[in-house]
């Protein structure tokens, strides 16, 4: 009981640090080949030499040139760095920053996924620290004295949020670990939501981000923080976003303008990040991807009605608010019954996106392990329960498709 009590407080503590730490309020261009602009963007800035950061595939394809032509054509010096790999480490980072040297860069621009994004955010906050090696940088949190090298965000998916969010996830080169770093005066001056980017990604990736994006939004609406107006507004937002236009781009790949509302929807759940923190769904997805080599949003998928399942009763109104906001429920109806239609909306497209609605993979004598990892992962949230290890058992059990409900036994 002791040891519940004092991780119910201490899981209180991030979210107050996190509130202290300096978000970044970019500016937002968005529309189909929204990327041409970057050049102006610069101008407009007075940068005169940008480093482009993107990973082979999206150079292979060739989504760089236009931003290439736009810059030159405002007479701004463009190196294009093209080595990220799926799992930057610290010695790509070390590379992308002796790269920035060599250019003399004062602006970033980060075109690709999540691996892109980070990479070039501890690339950018780096430079600014050049005297220091890239891994002595991987801390929980980096302090960068009067911010780092300004950077522009191009995502290629519609799911991380790392556009916008200041977490940065890097794996240390000598050991394979993956650190996680919250970097403490982050320029990211732009954000540039080019719905054409996301059109090619195949469906498995469209549905993974997807239900990424939703899960964020979903936590940030439900999080157990002081939330600003602004931001619950942008969470909400999330979630309807994906509901309504997730379907669509999955029947129709190349509509732009639901295309466009997933990207929107994706930067306001890296928001969602940045201001609530996220939750269980993200301690289990976190927990169970890395044992078992799953993706992260395919973990997402299977965490995420079972964890707002078993906290339904503790969030119970904000469900329901969120249901009405979604068009899913009257306002005038009972929020038990509301909260039911939002869950079940997300579970048909949870079914519409051919996840497995259930694991059944996770072997009884690996419960203590991941009992114990999502509870220390649980810490760096901010869910609106607690949850003991007992209740965690019984959610791997409904994660991986036994008989028993777990729903409904949190403790206030
Ligand atoms: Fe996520």
């Amino acid at each position: 009981m002791a040891s519940y009590l004092l991780r119910k407080t201490i899981r209180r503590m991030p979210g107050v640090v996190i509130k202290a730490v300096p978000k970044p309020r970019p500016e937002v261009t968005e529309g189909f080949q929204s990327r041409q602009h970057a050049g102006m963007i610069c101008k407009v800035k007075g940068y005169q030499s940008c480093l482009l950061v993107t990973d082979r595939t999206l150079y292979c394809l060739g989504y760089h040139e236009m931003i290439v032509r736009s810059l030159e054509e405002k007479n701004i010096c463009c190196t294009v760095f093209y080595d990220i790999a799926s799992e930057p480490n610290t010695e790509i980072v070390e590379a992308g920053r002796t790269a920035a040297i060599a250019c003399n860069a004062d602006c970033f621009i980060a075109l690709g996924g999540g691996s892109v994004l980070d990479a070039s955010k501890m690339i950018a906050s780096g430079l600014r620290l050049h005297r220091r090696r890239v891994k002595s940088l991987l801390h929980k949190f980096l302090y960068v004295r009067g911010k780092s090298v300004p950077m522009i965000s191009i995502p290629s998916t519609a799911g991380t949020g790392a556009e916008i969010t200041v977490g940065a996830v890097v794996t240390k080169s000598d050991k394979g670990a993956k650190g996680s770093t919250v970097v403490i005066g982050l320029n990211i001056v732009h954000v540039i939501l080019d719905s054409e980017l996301t059109m090619k990604a195949p469906r498995t990736v469209t549905a993974a981000c997807g239900i990424d994006a939703l899960s964020h939004g979903l936590e940030g609406v439900v999080a157990a923080v002081k939330v600003h107006e602004k931001d619950m507004l942008e969470s909400k937002e999330c979630v309807r976003l994906v509901l309504e236009n997730l379907p669509v781009v999955l029947k129709t790949p190349d509509c732009e303008t639901s295309r466009l509302a997933m990207c929107r929807a994706a930067m306001y759940g890296g928001n969602a990040i940045n201001e609530q923190l996220a939750g269980y769904i993200h301690a289990f997805a976190h927990s169970i991807g890395a044992l078992y080599h799953i993706p992260h949003g395919n973990a997402i998928a299977l965490s995420l009605l079972p964890v707002m399942q078993f906290q339904k009763a503790k969030c119970l109104l904000r469900l329901s608010e969120l249901a009405v906001y979604c068009r899913l429920a009257d306002s005038a109806e009972n929020p038990e019954a509301a909260a039911d239609k939002l869950l079940n909306a997300i579970e048909a497209l949870i079914l519409a996106c051919d996840f497995p609605k259930r694991g059944r993979f996770i072997p009884r004598e690996d419960y203590p392990l991941l009992i114990k990892r999502i509870s220390n992962d649980s810490i760096n949230y901010s869910a609106p329960v607690v949850l003991s290890r007992k209740d965690i058992s019984r959610l791997l059990d409904e994660i991986n498709g036994s008989k028993e409900k777990s729903h409904a036994i949190y403790r206030s």
